[in-house]
């Protein structure tokens, strides 16, 4: 075990479980329970058909052996981006717990049924800006964003507001997943998991 400055690790780096995902959720659990806003904000890394990288921070909402899922505007430029090749990376930074997770994988799109009942639970304002908003375009400004919404508003009065058929989730496979625990001067723990083709990982402690 570590005998570093921060919180004890999860986990014993010298004697790593054989499945990354319970160790996801019990770090993901304990920054949960931290007072810091947002515990589920990664930095999503992707890149262009061009071969230039970019990244932007969403929200985790949902995680399972399946991957990591988060919702956007599949007319983003991470959606277009995504289109264009779907390798990304994750990242999660909890600094309360000197940890970090890093994730690689490939996207798929979440099914309509999914996107759906996720876009039904948001509160309807959010909802409207979803349609109100057209992700990563220009807008001349703040006035001619807010008069969009006014008139999306007006026209769902009384309606439902259905889910944009270009907005949606994202699920990003668990092939590679790196587990970071800080440690005093720099002497810091880092598993990494990479997943073989029968879904079994392959583990590897990696130096600092
Ligand atoms: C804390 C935080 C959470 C965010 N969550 C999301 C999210 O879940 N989905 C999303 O599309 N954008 C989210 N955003 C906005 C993105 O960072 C980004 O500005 C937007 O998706 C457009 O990115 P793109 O132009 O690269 O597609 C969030 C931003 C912050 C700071």
């Amino acid at each position: 075990m570590s005998t570093g400055h921060g919180p004890r690790p999860a986990i014993d780096f010298d004697h790593p479980p054989a499945d990354p995902v319970p160790v996801f959720e019990q770090w993901f659990a304990e920054a949960q329970s931290l007072p810091t806003p947002n515990p589920n904000a990664m930095t999503l890394a992707t890149v262009g058909a061009d071969g230039q990288p970019s990244a932007r921070v969403v929200l985790l909402r949902g995680f399972s052996r399946e991957g990591a899922r988060f919702f956007s505007n599949r007319r983003s430029r991470k959606g277009h981006e995504i289109a264009a090749n779907g390798r990304v990376a994750l990242l999660f930074h909890w600094d309360l717990l000197d940890r970090q997770v890093r994730i690689e994988g490939r996207v798929r799109e979440a099914g309509d049924e999914e996107s759906d009942e996720y876009f039904a639970h948001r509160p309807v304002d959010s909802r409207i800006n979803a349609w109100a908003s057209d992700q990563s375009e220009p807008v001349a400004n703040r006035a001619e964003l807010e008069r969009r919404a006014e008139e999306l508003a007006k026209r769902f009065e009384g309606r439902e507001v259905p889910r944009p058929p270009h907005w949606g989730g994202y699920r990003v496979s668990l092939d590679r997943i790196e587990f970071w625990q800080g440690d005093k001067y720099r002497l810091h723990d880092r598993i990494v998991y990479t997943r073989s083709d029968d879904g079994s990982y392959r583990v590897a402690r990696l130096c600092p």
